[in-house]
């Protein structure tokens, strides 16, 4: 079976393609009714660790960093399992299938849920968060080029028509701000680290560093620098279990685009129009104006 999808890929009208939950859109194909119930009902534990993204932010990424701190440098895992089923989403109908209560600790999962679509155990059991947040202007151009290629996404359409869909939020997992804003006011503030994609571009050594602390895992120099070479863009494009080419065509076609498109930051420059740049910064302005938090790119 597909790696995605149970069976056949449905084809679906464009109003059957996403569900609404808990107020957010949620693509229909991952997330069907029994993957949000496994969803609420899962129990967490203390040393789970979670990684927490804005679809296009840099999860594929940390689901290849944060294996490999765990596993202290050592490659196996990345090589020889896929992203998908190494660091499951937990709200994706994969991970009924995976046993995840039978895995060992410290578990490693991703998820795209805003903070308040945390279930009942989240909030008991504090289980360790690593929160990246990406530029929303490189976080726009890579969802653009995502949904022109992803079969189970509403197209696109202009991207003066997705820049709308983009700044209310009529997209998938919602509004980029809520979802931000919603884990930079956590009040488990302990148990979350905040991360930028920007600062691993910068640094990938130094944040493998920052993310172990976090981890309590004390790493050689030789291992972080190992983990580091191995996660740079070019090499883990490399990697078959963790670039999407064992996703059929249908779902994505890697041809109209690639997956590990361009792994840069400040690509929005080379594709925004002078008055998308106004009209995306007009809004940012807005929605952001309450917001205490220091981003990088600001
Ligand atoms: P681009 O489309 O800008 O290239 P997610 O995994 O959250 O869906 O995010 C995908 C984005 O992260 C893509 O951005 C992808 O290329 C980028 N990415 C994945 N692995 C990366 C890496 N090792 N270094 C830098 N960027 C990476």
């Amino acid at each position: 079976s597909s790696p995605f999808i149970c069976g056949v890929l449905r084809k679906m009208t464009e109003a059957e393609l996403y569900s609404v939950y808990k107020g957010v859109y949620l693509p229909t194909h991952l997330h069907p009714p029994e993957s949000l119930k496994y969803c609420e009902e899962f129990t967490f534990r203390p040393d789970d660790i979670l990684i927490v993204t804005y679809p296009k932010s840099g999860t594929t990424w940390m689901q290849e960093v944060v294996p490999l701190i765990v596993s202290e440098g050592d490659l196996t895992p990345v090589l020889t399992v896929p992203n998908w089923d190494r660091v499951p989403w937990l709200e994706e109908h994969r991970a009924i299938l995976l046993n995840l209560e039978q895995r060992p600790s410290p578990r490693i999962f991703a998820t795209h849920f805003h903070h308040h679509m945390m279930n009942e155990s989240y909030f008991k059991t504090k289980p360790r968060v690593l929160y990246v947040m990406r530029n929303p202007k490189d976080v726009f151009t890579s969802s653009y080029h995502y949904y022109g290629m992803a079969s189970y996404l509403v197209k696109p359409g202009t991207q003066d028509e997705f820049m709308e869909k983009f700044l209310d939020g009529n997209v998938m997992f919602g509004s980029w701000f809520d979802h931000v804003k919603g884990w930079i006011n956590a009040e488990e503030k302990d148990s979350i680290l905040h991360i930028f994609y920007e600062e691993m571009i910068a640094d990938l050594k130094g944040s493998v560093e920052k993310i172990a602390k976090f981890l309590g895992k004390s790493l050689s120099q030789d291992v972080m620098e190992k983990i580091a070479d191995h996660c740079v863009f070019k090499n883990m494009k490399q990697n078959k279990m963790s670039n999407f080419s064992l996703v059929p065509n249908e779902f994505m076609d890697q041809k109209k685009s690639e997956f590990m498109r361009k792994g840069i930051a400040g690509d929005w420059k080379n594709h925004f129009t002078e008055a998308q740049e106004q009209r995306f910064n007009a809004v940012y302005k807005e929605k952001t104006k309450d917001v205490k938090f220091k981003f990088m790119w600001d």
